[in-house]
């Protein structure tokens, strides 16, 4: 068990989708502050409250001045979302080791450090064959923390989390739909009806990232994951059929068809991720995940399409 930090001063940059559905979660901890660090504080003044306050903070500015900002915190979390430059979070992760030993000059405990890196396990897809620059990114952005951390008084967290679970079930993502003049729903595989994805609710994100800053879970350097659940495309077309009470057509889009539709519309980012999303690393077993360890009850694919599909 790790040895929780008694008093957080949490960083927290970026208050979008998840930034914003962690504050209840991080600022319901004892002892704890949090600063959000945002361009526009004047657009987020809703967000601060007792222990919570804004900080006006560009992550593109100048190295020096960011690393000490970030030696001021004891733990800082990024969910600065998708739309960075190249590079951006390789910048972050250095400022970050120099904000690790600025921090050791003034006699300050280790800067923890949660990167960017609320999705799928980088360490198995790599780039995916030169079609994700940002995931090779983020696989040296892990490199980077592994050889370079401890010496630089920071320790660090990776909290893999599959896809947010809304975007399941987006129609721009196009695995679940609903059919035109309330003739039912269509779930597409991707890749096969056994193969899989992990998904989580960004708030269960919070949830858990709450124990975990709690110090109820082993975490320091390492990789944890997480999973609201882990389900097969043929079981998530059941769940929709139950759920629904509707009619489910299902197709199937092999690899070979994902990778036909990318060739003929190679920018296309949602198309890039359906190929990504037929390969490996996108899904883990429930019970390897830090929420199963804890006994933590997360929202399940079937109670969210309760939630969101039921008439
Ligand atoms: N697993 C998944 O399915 C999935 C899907 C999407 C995202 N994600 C992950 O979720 C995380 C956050 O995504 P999100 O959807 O919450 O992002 P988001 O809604 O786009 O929010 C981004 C936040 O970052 C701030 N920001 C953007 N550029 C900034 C800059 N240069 N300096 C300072 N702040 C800046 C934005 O504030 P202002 O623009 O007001 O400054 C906003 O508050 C990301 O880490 C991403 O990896 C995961």
């Amino acid at each position: 068990m790790s040895s929780p930090i008694h008093h957080h001063q949490f960083l927290l940059l970026g208050a979008g989708e998840l930034g914003t559905a962690f504050l209840p979660h991080l600022s319901s901890l004892p002892n704890t502050h949090i600063t959000i660090a945002i361009r526009t504080p004047s657009k987020y003044a809703h967000l601060s409250g007792p222990n919570t306050s804004l900080l006006s903070l560009d992550i593109s500015g100048p190295s020096e001045d960011l690393a000490k900002t970030f030696a001021n915190y004891s733990t800082v979390i990024i969910c600065t979302g998708f739309g960075q430059p190249a590079g951006t979070i390789t910048k972050l992760a250095k400022e970050i080791l120099q904000a690790g030993l600025l921090r050791k000059e003034a006699g300050l405990g280790k800067l923890w450090f949660f990167p960017w890196q609320w999705g799928v396990d980088y360490d198995v897809t790599g780039d995916c064959g030169g079609l994700m620059p940002l995931f090779g990114e983020q696989l040296q952005v892990r490199k980077l923390l592994r050889s370079q951390a401890a010496q630089s008084h920071v320790t660090w967290t990776i909290v893999s989390t599959g896809i947010f679970m809304s975007f399941l079930f987006e129609p721009f993502w196009g695995v679940v739909g609903e059919e035109k003049a309330g003739a039912g729903f269509v779930v597409r595989a991707l890749k096969s009806w056994e193969h899989k994805v992990t998904v989580t609710s960004v708030s269960d994100i919070g949830k858990t990232l709450a124990r975990v800053v709690a110090g109820d879970v082993e975490s320091e350097d390492r990789i944890l994951y997480i999973a609201g659940d882990t389900v097969s495309y043929a079981e998530l077309a059941g769940i929709v059929g139950r759920v629904t009470g509707k009619n489910v057509r299902r197709e199937e889009w092999t690899t070979q068809h994902l990778e036909e539709e990318l060739a003929k519309d190679p920018e296309n980012l949602i198309k890039k991720y359906r190929v990504v999303f037929a390969g490996e690393g996108v899904w883990w077993d429930k019970e390897i995940t830090v929420n199963y360890k804890l006994g933590m009850p997360l929202t399940g694919v079937e109670m969210y399409a309760k939630q969101h599909l039921a008439a």
